[in-house]
C-alpha cells in the first residue's frame, strides 16, 4: 500500500524506499541495475532496438511472436505484467529496482523441465511481500518505535511490520494507510541464488551461450557468494553499488599483473604473469567484454623501442588478447543474436594464472612496462556503434607494472 492505494508490490516505485534507505538508494541509482532498460542503457538499448524493437511501444513481440525474454532480466516489473512500453510506469523504467530483488522468494534454477530455460524472474517464485535477508523481528518494530519517540518524530520509521503486527502502535493509522510494505525474512538473499536467475547462463535462440557468469563459478567450485565481492559491507550497510565492467574501481581489483625480465645473451626473456583473482572468468558477462595486455620496452628517456602490437593484439599478438568469440557455421565472426557456434574463448578462467613469454632484443632497453586494458565492446562493435559515448568505447587501464633492466 502506497499513498493509501493498493499497488501490487512489483509495481512499487523505488522512490518509496529512498527516504529511509538513502545510502542504498543512492548506490542503486548509480548502478547498472537502475539503468538496465533499453531506455536508459545505451549499449543494451542499441541491441534491444535492433533485435526486438521500440522500448516505448506496447505489445512488441519477437519475430516468432513471443514476449521479449530480455525484459525478464532487464525490466522485471514490466515482464511481470507482460508489458513492453517501458515508459508507461516508473517501476518498469527503473529496470532491476529494489522490489525486483526484494520480492524474490525461492530460486528454482534456470533449467525448465521441457529443456527450455526459465530466465530472470521466471527462475524464481515471487512473493507479494518484500523479502529481507534478515527478516523483521518484533524487536525491530519496538526499536523503531523507541527511536521515533526519541526523535519526537511522527514519521513512520518502519513500514515493514504490517498492520496486523503487535507493534502497529509505533505507526499512526494515517501513516499505516499511506505506506505499508510488509516484509518477511528470506536468507536466500544472502546466497548467490539471489543473482543467478539473471546471471547464471543465457543462450541465444541457437543455443549458443552469451553470458555464463554463474556457470563459470560452478566450474571453479568457489565457495564465495556473489555478495562477498559485489555487496561488501561499508559504512555499516551492505553496498548496492554492484560494480562490474562499467566500474573501473571494481575492474582494478580483478587482475594481478607482474613482469619478470631476464637477460639471455643479446635478448631479454620476459614473462608477463596475469592472474585472475575471481571465481568467474575475466572478463565475464556479455560476450563482447574483452581485455588485452600491452607490453612495451622503453629506453632510458622513456621512448618506446619495442611493443607487442601496433594496432590491435587480436591478430598481432593473440596470446595477449582475452576474449570470447562467437561464430556462424563457417567459423566466421557473428554478432550475439546470430551466432550458431562458440568460437575461441581465451578469457582468463576462474582463478587462472597465465604466463605470456616474450623474447625482446635487449639493446637500448632500460625498462619493460605491461598494461592491461579492458573494453566493454569488441573493436568491431565500437566501429558500428558510432553514436555511443567515448566513455563506453575507450579502453580502460585496469592493471600495470614496470621493471628496470639491470
Ligand atoms: C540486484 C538485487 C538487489 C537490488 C536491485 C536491491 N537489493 Fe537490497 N539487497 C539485495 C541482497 C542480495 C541483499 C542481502 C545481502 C546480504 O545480506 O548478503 C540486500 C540487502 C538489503 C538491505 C539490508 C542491508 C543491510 O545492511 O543489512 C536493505 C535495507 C536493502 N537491501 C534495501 C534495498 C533498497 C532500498 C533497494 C533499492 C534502492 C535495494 N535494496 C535494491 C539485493 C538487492
Ligand atoms: C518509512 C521508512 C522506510 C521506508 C519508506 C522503507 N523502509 Fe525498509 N526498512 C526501514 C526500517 C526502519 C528497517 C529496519 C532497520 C534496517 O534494517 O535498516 C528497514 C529494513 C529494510 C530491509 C532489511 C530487512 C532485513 O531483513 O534485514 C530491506 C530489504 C528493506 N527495508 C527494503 C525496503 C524497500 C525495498 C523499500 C521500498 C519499497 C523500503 N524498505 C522502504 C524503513 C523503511
Ligand atoms: C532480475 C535480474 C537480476 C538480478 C536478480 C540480479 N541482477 Fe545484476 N544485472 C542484471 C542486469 C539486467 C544487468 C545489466 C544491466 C545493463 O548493463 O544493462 C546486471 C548487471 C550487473 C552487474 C554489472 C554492472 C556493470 O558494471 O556492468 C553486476 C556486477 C551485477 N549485476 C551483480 C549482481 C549481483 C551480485 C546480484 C545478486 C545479489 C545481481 N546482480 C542480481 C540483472 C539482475
Ligand atoms: C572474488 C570476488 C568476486 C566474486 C566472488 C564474484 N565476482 Fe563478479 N566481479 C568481480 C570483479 C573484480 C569484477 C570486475 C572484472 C570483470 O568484469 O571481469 C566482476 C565482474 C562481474 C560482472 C560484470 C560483467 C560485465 O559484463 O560487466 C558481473 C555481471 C559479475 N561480476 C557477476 C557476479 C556474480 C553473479 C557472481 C556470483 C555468481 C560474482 N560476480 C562473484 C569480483 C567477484
Ligand atoms: C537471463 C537474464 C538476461 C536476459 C534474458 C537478457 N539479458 Fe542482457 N544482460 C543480462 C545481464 C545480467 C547483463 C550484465 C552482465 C553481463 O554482461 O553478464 C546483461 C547485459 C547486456 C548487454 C550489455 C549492456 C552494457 O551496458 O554493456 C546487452 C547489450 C544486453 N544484455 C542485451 C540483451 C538483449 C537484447 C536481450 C534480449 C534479446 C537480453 N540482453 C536478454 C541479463 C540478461
Amino acid at each position: 500500500m502506497v499513498d493509501g492505494k493498493e499497488i501490487p508490490v512489483h509495481q512499487v516505485d523505488s522512490e518509496n524506499c529512498k527516504e529511509c534507505h538513502k545510502k542504498i538508494y543512492k548506490q542503486w541509482k548509480g548502478s547498472m541495475h537502475a539503468q538496465s532498460t533499453a531506455l536508459e542503457d545505451p549499449i543494451h538499448g542499441a541491441f534491444y532496438k535492433q533485435v526486438i524493437g521500440d522500448p516505448a511501444k506496447e505489445d512488441v513481440r519477437t519475430a516468432k511472436g513471443k514476449y521479449p525474454v530480455c525484459l525478464q532480466c532487464h525490466a522485471p516489473s514490466a515482464a511481470k505484467d507482460k508489458k513492453t512500453k517501458l515508459d508507461s510506469l516508473i517501476s518498469y523504467q527503473q529496470g532491476v529496482n529494489c522490489v525486483s530483488c526484494h520480492s524474490l522468494k525461492k530460486y528454482n534454477g534456470i533449467d525448465a523441465k521441457n529443456g527450455k530455460m526459465n530466465l530472470g524472474i521466471k527462475a524464481y517464485e515471487l512473493s507479494d511481500k518484500l523479502q529481507g535477508p534478515n527478516g523483521m523481528l518484533s524487536e525491530q518494530g519496538k526499536a523503531a518505535d523507541a527511536l521515533r519517540a526519541k526523535l519526537d518524530d511522527d514519521g513512520d520509521l518502519n513500514p515493514h511490520l504490517g498492520r496486523d503486527n503487535d507493534n502497529k502502535a509505533f505507526m499512526s493509522d494515517e501513516d499505516v494507510k499511506s505506506l505499508d510494505l510488509p516484509m518477511e525474512g528470506n536468507s536466500m538473499l544472502k546466497t548467490s541464488a539471489a543473482c543467478l536467475g539473471c546471471h547464471d547462463r543465457r543462450n541465444n535462440s541457437h543455443g549458443v551461450p552469451l553470458c555464463a557468469t554463474g556457470d563459470e563459478m560452478v566450474d571453479g567450485k568457489s565457495r564465495e557468494t556473489c555478495q562477498s565481492c559485489h555487496m561488501p559491507v561499508s559504512d555499516g550497510i551492505v553496498s548496492h553499488n554492484m560494480g562490474g565492467g562499467h566500474d573501473v574501481t571494481m575492474l582494478k581489483r580483478s587482475i594481478r599483473l607482474d613482469i619478470d625480465a631476464k637477460k639471455s645473451g643479446s635478448d631479454l626473456s620476459v614473462d608477463v604473469t596475469v592472474q585472475n583473482l575471481q571465481p568467474h572468468d575475466v572478463p565475464t558477462g556479455a560476450p563482447f567484454r574483452n581485455a588485452y595486455v600491452k607490453l612495451t620496452a622503453l629506453d632510458k628517456d622513456g621512448n618506446i623501442v619495442w611493443q607487442n602490437f601496433k594496432i590491435h593484439p587480436s591478430k598481432e599478438d593473440p596470446k595477449a588478447y582475452f576474449a570470447y568469440a562467437l561464430t556462424d557455421d563457417d567459423g566466421k565472426f557473428a554478432p550475439p543474436p546470430k551466432a550458431t557456434k562458440q568460437g575461441k574463448n581465451t578469457r582468463l578462467k576462474s582463478y587462472e594464472t597465465r604466463v605470456l613469454n616474450y623474447k625482446i632484443a635487449s639493446k637500448g632497453v632500460d625498462s619493460i612496462r605491461a598494461e592491461m586494458y579492458y573494453n566493454l565492446l569488441w573493436a568491431g562493435l565500437v566501429k558500428q556503434l558510432k553514436h555511443l559515448d567515448a566513455t563506453l568505447k575507450d579502453p580502460k587501464k585496469i592493471a600495470w607494472s614496470e621493471v628496470k633492466i639491470k
